[in-house]
């Protein structure tokens, strides 16, 4: 009955719009009618039971329509007063996959599905429109092991049954988070010693400096470590009011708005940031959602109004493109369902997220970003690098390789917004990184066309990405799978 009454809510709820959510709003998945799409797999009382090898075997993902590769699913309880699952698809490197870094990848939202992630930016996978699979160009499954987690609970296929269970601050996404990752190598032990990296774009800009804190803060302690090494943020939000305060000129200057409606811009942006100081967070998201977004209203934004445009992640681009959808009928199969174990349960589009996080959304993140770059590995010879060893000797740190990237073509968190919010980061390598010559970065020493940009102090690396909008993955397969394979393999940036 409670379940027949969360289920009749969330279909008679006005789809909500998030900030870097309408993207994914926009995505139906619908539960079977007839077809049988199997039983969900609950993998915590396998891994409670200490039945580690039957969990994983249950756990390997069945065939489906077109190209198939290794990869396991299934649900992970994090919360069992509420009974919280996070729902996981993890894909084994195609090479080497017994030392291939495990990298954890989040969508932004919130209450974006990180299915997203796998099916339209770096997944072994693309869905045609007849709804088979074919492979993809230049995956990130091919030299790491990628786990793709819906986070937080409520988004996608993650669930919880009660209200109660849903994160309403970077806390409890970070706690149940851990909970699902310590399981996770729980399940596949052989993975534990690998490099981990936590990833993510968008709103995830402010869960992966969240999860990488909190695991930093507890592995000295942790009965199952986490061999954290690095993080990876794209397009992030992890500075709300800076970034807010760089709209106006930087819509300005692309074209998009008039001196008239850049100033009106700067006075709501001015008036969003007011109450963002003063903390009333409710305030700020409803002068923020007339202007940007236009969820909370019936008629459309100030942007789409000026603009347009409904689309604000690439400014060539002003709608969203169809193929991104697909995903969502493909996921609606019957046999896929069956196949990846979540049975009939319903994907929630976000909108509930969405809603019991508007008090998270202005704050900052600031101070466990800079936490982790603080702890960020610098060149031999460096009077600190002593330092940073004694200290880590004595407190166990994690030292962490940090990479933050921008889509060029990027509006929502554009790569000056970046760079703005960069500026004002009280870490250590602030000074150097203000000093610092930029490098031009092309892939190959054949190729005409530059790549991108790069900023670099020590294993800090800032990278601005050449052609590519929000969900640059897509964009930009090679120079986004370069990218990612030179910060991870510490490859430098010099072409090939
Ligand atoms: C379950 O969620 C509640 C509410 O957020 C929290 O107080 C509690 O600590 C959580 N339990 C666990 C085991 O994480
Ligand atoms: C589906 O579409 C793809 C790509 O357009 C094509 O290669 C494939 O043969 C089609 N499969 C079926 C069953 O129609
Ligand atoms: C956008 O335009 C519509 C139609 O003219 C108007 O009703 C609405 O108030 C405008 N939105 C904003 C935020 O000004
Ligand atoms: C899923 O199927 C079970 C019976 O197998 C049913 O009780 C339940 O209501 C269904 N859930 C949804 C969301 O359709």
């Amino acid at each position: 009955m409670w379940k027949a009454t969360i289920l009749w809510v969330l279909l008679t709820l006005e789809p909500s719009e998030g900030l870097f959510r309408s993207l994914y709003r926009n995505v139906r998945v619908c539960n079977p009618s007839h077809r049988d799409p199997g039983q969900p797999l609950f993998l915590t009382p396998y891994i409670k039971s200490g039945k580690i090898q039957e969990g994983k075997q249950l756990s390997l993902v069945g065939p489906f329509p077109g190209a198939n590769v290794k990869s396991y699913s299934g649900y992970l309880t994090v919360n069992e007063t509420y009974n919280s699952n996070l729902f996981f698809w993890f894909f084994p490197a195609q090479e080497n996959p017994n030392d291939a870094p495990v990298v954890l990848w989040l969508q932004g939202g919130p209450g974006g599905s990180s299915m997203f992630g796998l099916f339209v930016e770096h997944g072994p996978y693309v869905v045609n429109k007849n709804l088979t699979v074919r492979a993809r160009d230049f995956p990130w499954t091919a030299k790491f092991s990628m786990l793709y987690i819906d986070n937080p609970t409520g988004t996608g296929f993650s669930f919880t049954d009660d209200a109660r269970g849903f994160a309403a601050s970077e806390d409890d996404v970070a706690r149940d988070l851990y909970s699902a990752l310590t399981q996770f190598f729980q399940l596949f032990p052989e993975y534990r010693k690998n490099d981990f990296y936590a990833t993510g774009e968008s709103y995830a800009g402010k869960y992966v400096p969240a999860i990488a804190y909190y695991i930093h803060l507890l592995n000295p302690t942790a009965k199952v470590k986490i061999n954290l090494k690095g993080v990876a943020i794209g397009d992030g939000f992890s500075d709300p009011e800076t970034i807010i305060g760089g709209y106006p000129g930087f819509l300005y200057h692309i074209g998009l708005l008039d001196e008239k409606q850049k100033k009106y811009f700067q006075k709501q942006c001015a008036e969003t940031i007011k109450y963002i100081k003063q903390e009333k967070w409710r305030k700020a998201f409803e002068i923020f959602d007339n202007l940007m977004n236009g969820d909370l209203t019936s008629y459309p934004s100030y942007f789409q109004n000026s603009t347009g445009c409904s689309y604000y992640f690439n400014f060539l681009q002003c709608q969203e493109p169809e193929e991104e959808k697909y995903f969502g009928d493909f996921l609606s199969l019957p046999e896929v369902r069956r196949a990846i174990h979540v049975g009939n349960l319903t994907f929630h589009d976000g909108s509930e997220v969405e809603k019991h996080m508007w008090a998270d959304w202005f704050k900052s993140v600031k101070p466990w970003l800079a936490e982790i770059m603080n702890n960020y590995r610098i060149s031999l010879g460096h009077m600190m690098m002593m330092m940073v060893m004694i200290a880590n000797i004595y407190t166990a740190l994690t030292v962490c390789q940090v990479l933050i990237y921008s889509g060029q073509l990027d509006i929502i968190v554009a790569a000056p917004l970046t760079e703005r919010s960069l500026l004002v980061t009280n870490w250590k390598g602030l000074r150097d990184y203000k000093k610092v010559d930029k490098k031009i970065w092309r892939v190959h020493s054949s190729d005409v066309e530059v790549a991108g940009y790069v900023r670099q102090v020590g294993d800090f690396h800032q990278v601005i990405v050449r052609g590519g909008g929000h969900i640059l993955p897509n964009d930009q397969p090679l120079r986004s799978f370069d990218m990612i394979n030179r910060f991870i393999f510490g490859k430098g940036w010099e072409p090939y």
